[in-house]
């Protein structure tokens, strides 16, 4: 279930012309299990009608401060405290400049500056106004009050011009709002992750490697990140996209990986083995070329067995292995936590098509000396929160 499931979200919509987007993020809010409640300034009223925010959003919208109906309820101090957290998006240089100077005009900014609970900006602006001093320091004031500002990207922009101030998509937004929502339950716990595959050359032109996309490694170091503790991935080659706020490493081959470990090793207190080093090498990398003949000769030759060296080495730190079987899942895996002097092993069965290498989801079974897992299918996402689970004390 989504983190974002139930969660009491305020939006405070103001007049930028990003404003269009926010009816996407509202229905990705509401996908994601989200309760909504909507204020709108004046000016935001002025380029879409509340209507239609109140018909996709399925929540009243909130717009005037002073109604012409007697009410006894005092509107903006309710919407402050009835919501977990609150969004303002588009933000307006304006709207952000007042709350940096802690004035409370309209309903937005009054709940705003009664709201105790986490609110984030996701500004919206041409570039030269958002590069103005003036802006710059009403962002750096917010930020040093603890608003969280969700940056805006570079790209074009309604006046006609490509450069920085496009709210950020509501997709990222929604990803952003996520994170904010999970519980940092891994707090100080330093964690390195490996993953995705090495490559060992042949020639210039080729190589040995293996099928790892280094999904489930990418999906643990994120979730590790989200949930507060300090991440470093060190990684294979992949098409992934590196989490922001990671230490990140590239490495290629095998032994790479290992000294990039170990230059860490002393200092962290988890190590994560999601990577899919290559077992072999060839004895000699030949530095042309090979022509092409009839039948040609490889001598393989074992590379070092990277966590089982750690396994040895190991003081303080938790160790995670996981292992990629095609028969006797548990058995083999049991060897291997003994063998590699892991805490506990991730099996799972790569020769199913919904696990293992190259796919979105995992299914596996977690095994420690004393106790064993089994995790049905689930995202990998999902499934790098449960192998965190182990480490929360
Ligand atoms: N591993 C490692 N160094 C290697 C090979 C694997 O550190 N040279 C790690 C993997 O990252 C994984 C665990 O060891 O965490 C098990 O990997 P797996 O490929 O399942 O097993 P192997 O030890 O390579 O044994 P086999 O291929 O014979 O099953």
């Amino acid at each position: 279930m989504s983190n974002l499931h139930g969660k009491k979200i305020l939006i405070g919509v103001t007049g930028g012309i990003a404003i269009y987007k926010v009816l996407d993020l509202i229905s990705r809010l509401k996908k994601e299990g989200a309760e909504l409640r909507i204020i709108m300034t004046k000016a935001a009223t002025a380029l879409v009608n509340p209507q239609t925010f109140q018909t996709m959003a399925r929540c009243p919208v909130h717009t005037e401060m002073f109604k012409d109906e007697p009410t006894y309820d005092v509107e903006h101090i309710e919407l402050a405290e009835d919501c977990d957290l609150a969004l303002v998006a588009p933000a307006t240089a304006n709207t952000i400049a007042k709350l940096a100077c802690g004035i409370a005009d309209n309903l937005l900014t009054t709940t705003l500056l009664a709201c105790k609970k986490p609110v984030y900006f996701a500004p919206a602006m041409n570039t030269n106004m958002l590069h103005h001093p003036a802006t710059q320091r009403n962002i750096a004031m917010l930020r040093e009050m603890g608003y969280g500002f969700i940056d805006s990207n570079s790209g074009f922009l309604a006046c006609n011009i490509i450069g920085d101030g496009r709210m950020a998509e509501p997709q990222e937004i929604v990803e952003f709002m996520k994170t904010a929502c999970t519980e940092k339950d891994l707090c100080g716990l330093r964690i390195m992750v490996t993953a995705g595959p090495t490559i060992e050359r042949i020639d210039p032109v080729r190589y040995i490697t293996n099928d790892s996309s280094g999904k489930m490694g990418y999906a643990i170091a994120k979730a590790a990140l989200d949930r507060g503790a300090e991440v470093l991935l060190v990684s294979g080659p992949t098409s992934l996209e590196v989490p922001s706020g990671v230490q990140f490493t590239s490495v290629t081959t095998n032994e790479e990986l290992y000294q990039a470990i170990d230059r860490d090793f002393e200092g962290i207190d988890v190590l994560i083995m999601a990577a899919a080093p290559a077992d072999f090498r060839s004895e000699v990398v030949e530095d042309q070329k090979i022509k092409k003949k009839d039948a040609l000769q490889l001598q393989l030759v074992k590379n070092r067995d990277i966590i089982g060296d750690f396994g040895q080495k190991k003081t303080h730190q938790t160790l995670i292995g996981f292992a990629a079987e095609t028969e006797e899942l548990v058995e083999n895996a049991r060897e291997k936590l003994r063998s590699k002097r892991l805490d506990y092993i991730v099996a799972n069965d790569v020769s199913e098509p919904d696990s293992g290498f190259n796919v979105d989801t995992n299914r596996a079974v977690i095994l420690s000396e004393k106790m064993k897992i089994a995790l049905p299918l689930m995202l990998k996402r999902e499934m790098a929160d449960r192998i965190l689970d182990l480490l929360k004390r």
